[in-house]
């Protein structure tokens, strides 16, 4: 044990709690000590997985589920790219909600695993906290190299895998490897160009929870905004090169706050994969509960009138050629053939029977908008309802973009775009096979849209949000002759 952690180890912290012997009949069977590995001063949280593992036999637990038990299967299913679980997540097998700060859920995992790997591919979780992915590849047979720079983590991932296993369950080819190394430059056997099927990274938000004091390099320790995504940019180039080409990576990653302002950490980083060679491929939105920050975060935003921190991103990634993917980068106003129609409303905000600074929001809000009430109603109604003030006005500014192009003959028509949908061109670039057949969804999903919209176009039809909206992506001039 380092000097500085030895200063700060509170004994008194560990606890004596019994073990949890979920099979009290069961047999344990001799694993291995890791009491070695223990470097409990790091631990932001004091309950160190003792209700889980008994380290004075040093015998392996068996666990009372190794997959999500039927009344857990509601939690997995991620229909659009909104996630909410109500209540609290369930777990299974050796997963804890509660022994290490900022966890990722394992139904994440999951679902990432199952979704983008195989069977026996090799899986890089850079940043392994308390082993969340580690015990989900164990559990379904992916092989999974995970890496922390804290040995605390390290200590306490090598804890959660080590759990007896029912016969056919896994083998022991599919037990995690588990090293303390700097995710910013990793090397050596284990970490060969090109060598993983799928990358999973769950970075520190920046600086939102602590992992260490003083350990170098650990990213949690970069408040400042820049100097953190200096640092977090060798890590993505580290993902480019161990990551097989068109395989994927999936990044887990939330927003915070420095004094005053909103640092929108998820977007700084998604930025910086696709500067590198990366395609965002989907875009999930998880609600947050039952952060362990949220009391505190609650009584900052009331006393700041801000909203609570309710929302975390799921991205997708996919590896690309280096400088092949479109990088969004320039949008030049100045150059474009268009101008704004700009108009101006005055309305008066009607006072509120509330302290509106009172009102607890979160930065997740649902709208359901319906035939009288438009999405973009709704969002402004709760604007004023939530940030404005008694018996003062509020501006309701509308911005039109007039293109000098909008000349209605110019759009093609449905037959052509039809028809122009189904021509593949090849101008001599090397594409894919993956590529070919996305190219290929996507026509035959313009198609099946146009076709739809094709049907519903007739004179009887009211013309809705949703009809205007499925025009305009089929490029289809609605606007009275
Ligand atoms: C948000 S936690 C990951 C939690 C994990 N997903 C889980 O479920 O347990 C971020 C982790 O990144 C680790 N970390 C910070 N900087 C690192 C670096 N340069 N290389 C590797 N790990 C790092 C921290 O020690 C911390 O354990």
């Amino acid at each position: 044990m380092c000097e500085a952690c030895f200063e700060l180890a509170s004994l008194d912290l560990i606890q004596d709690e019994l073990p949890l012997v979920l099979d009290e009949e069961a047999d344990h069977t001799y694993a291995a000590s890791i009491e070695d590995y223990s470097h409990k001063p790091y631990l932001t949280r004091e309950a160190l997985s003792s209700t889980k593992f008994d380290d004075m036999k040093s015998n392996a637990v068996r666990l009372a589920s190794y997959a999500p038990v039927e009344h857990q299967l509601f939690s997995l299913s991620f229909d659009s790219t909104y996630f909410d679980i109500p209540g609290r997540a369930p777990r299974w097998a050796s997963h804890s909600g509660t022994d290490y700060h900022g966890t990722w859920l394992p139904q994440t995992v999951r679902r990432a695993i199952l979704r983008h790997t195989r069977k026996d591919d090799r899986i890089l979780s850079n940043f392994l906290g308390r082993g969340t992915d580690a015990i989900e590849c164990f559990l379904l047979q992916r092989r999974c190299c995970g890496v922390d720079i804290n040995p605390a983590a390290v200590s306490l991932s090598q804890r959660s895998c080590s759990f007896e296993t029912p016969p056919g369950l896994t083998t022991a080819e599919h037990r995690p490897i588990i090293v303390q190394a700097d995710s910013r430059k990793l090397t050596g056997a284990l970490f060969a160009d090109e060598s993983y099927d799928h990358v999973l990274s769950h970075p520190p938000y920046k600086d939102c929870v602590a992992y260490s004091l003083h350990i170098e390099g650990d990213l949690s320790r970069y408040t400042n905004p820049l100097d953190f995504q200096e640092q977090y940019d060798k890590c993505v180039r580290e993902s480019w090169r161990l990551l097989k080409m068109d395989r994927r990576l999936t990044l887990g990653i939330g927003d915070n706050r420095e004094h005053c302002f909103y640092i929108p950490v998820g977007f700084q980083l998604i930025r910086l994969y696709i500067n590198n060679g990366f395609e965002l491929e989907e875009l999930i939105i998880k609600r947050q509960r039952y952060c362990s920050a949220f009391g505190l975060g609650t009584y900052l935003c009331v006393q700041f009138d801000f909203l609570v921190f309710t929302h975390e991103f799921i991205a997708t990634f996919r590896k690309v050629p280096r400088n092949s993917n479109d990088k969004m980068d320039s949008f030049d106003a100045s150059n474009t053939k268009s101008q704004m129609r700009i108009t101006y409303t005055c309305r008066e905000i009607p006072r509120s029977p509330i302290a509106r600074k009172s009102v607890v929001m979160g930065t997740v809000w649902l709208f359901k908008p319906s035939s009288r009430h438009s999405f973009a109603q709704l969002c402004t109604s709760r604007m004023v309802e939530r940030f404005g003030k008694d018996e003062s006005n509020w501006e309701h500014v509308e911005l039109e973009i007039i293109s000098d192009n909008d000349d209605s003959s110019l759009k093609p028509s449905l037959a052509n775009i039809a028809t122009d949908s189904m021509v593949v061109e090849d101008e001599g670039l090397s594409i894919s096979s993956y590529e070919i057949e996305r190219q290929k969804r996507i026509d035959e999903n313009r198609l099946a849209l146009l076709q739809l919209v094709s049907s519903l176009s007739t004179p009887f039809i009211h013309i809705n949000d949703d009809l205007t909206y499925l025009f305009c992506m089929a490029g289809v001039d609605i606007r009275p002759q």
